[in-house]
């Protein structure tokens, strides 16, 4: 942790403050990335070297899809305890939004921090008048926050494979739009 309270030692979680990412939070939502994606999510092992998250993220930051008030961290005391950034995506030629990656501290996981930054994601989007947002991941956690298989909606993954890990949340703003296959923005094309 790079600087504020050990929240490795704090025996509770409190509440966390939800703001958005600074630039000068990027060294720290990297170390916590790299710690939160240490065991990778899609094969539970542990991962050699750097995660891919890590690279990804450090990409977005610097990305012509970043959307700042869309990079969120959950801090605690100083510290950050989670972060989640959404940036530009498409689908077909409608904006959208594609989430990801998501990572909260291993040791403060499972106190609702990783769901305080879904919900604050999805509040600041609707506001935003944003029609919808997509992501890759578990069908077990994303659907009690309202995400059901993109294709039920008539969004097409960018890879036929990811089947119900593909997931979209409608918003206020849905239009009939939408439909068609999504793109998420650049550097996950180099994944
Ligand atoms: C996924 C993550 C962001 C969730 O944040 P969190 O603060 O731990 O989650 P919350 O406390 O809000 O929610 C906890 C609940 O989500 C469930 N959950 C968390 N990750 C899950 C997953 N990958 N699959 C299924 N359920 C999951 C927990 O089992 C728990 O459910 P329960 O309350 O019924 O036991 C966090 O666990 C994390 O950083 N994991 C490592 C990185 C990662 O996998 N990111 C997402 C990639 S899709």
């Amino acid at each position: 942790m790079a600087g504020g309270t050990d929240l490795e030692t704090l025996p509770e979680s409190p509440y966390p403050m939800l703001r958005s990412e600074q630039p000068r939070d990027r060294a720290e939502i990297l170390e916590l990335t790299a710690k939160a994606f240490s065991i990778s999510p899609v094969t539970g092992q542990a991962v050699e070297g750097a995660p891919i998250e890590v690279g990804l993220l450090r990409e977005l930051f610097d990305c012509e899809e970043y959307i700042p008030e869309l990079s969120i961290v959950a801090e605690i005391d100083g510290g950050i305890a989670g972060h989640v950034i959404s940036t530009r995506g498409w689908v077909g030629d409608e904006p959208f939004l594609g989430l990801g990656p998501i990572g909260v501290a291993p040791a403060l996981q499972r106190r609702g921090i990783g769901s305080a930054l879904l919900k604050e994601t999805a509040a600041r989007a609707a506001a935003a008048g944003e029609p919808g947002i997509a992501l890759l991941g578990s069908p077990g956690y994303y659907p009690r926050f309202g995400y059901v298989p993109a294709v039920s909606l008539g969004v097409q993954p960018p890879e036929a494979g990811w089947g119900d890990h593909f997931q979209v949340l409608a918003l206020p703003g849905w239009h009939d739009g939408v439909s068609g296959t999504f793109r998420f923005a650049t550097p996950f094309e180099r994944l």
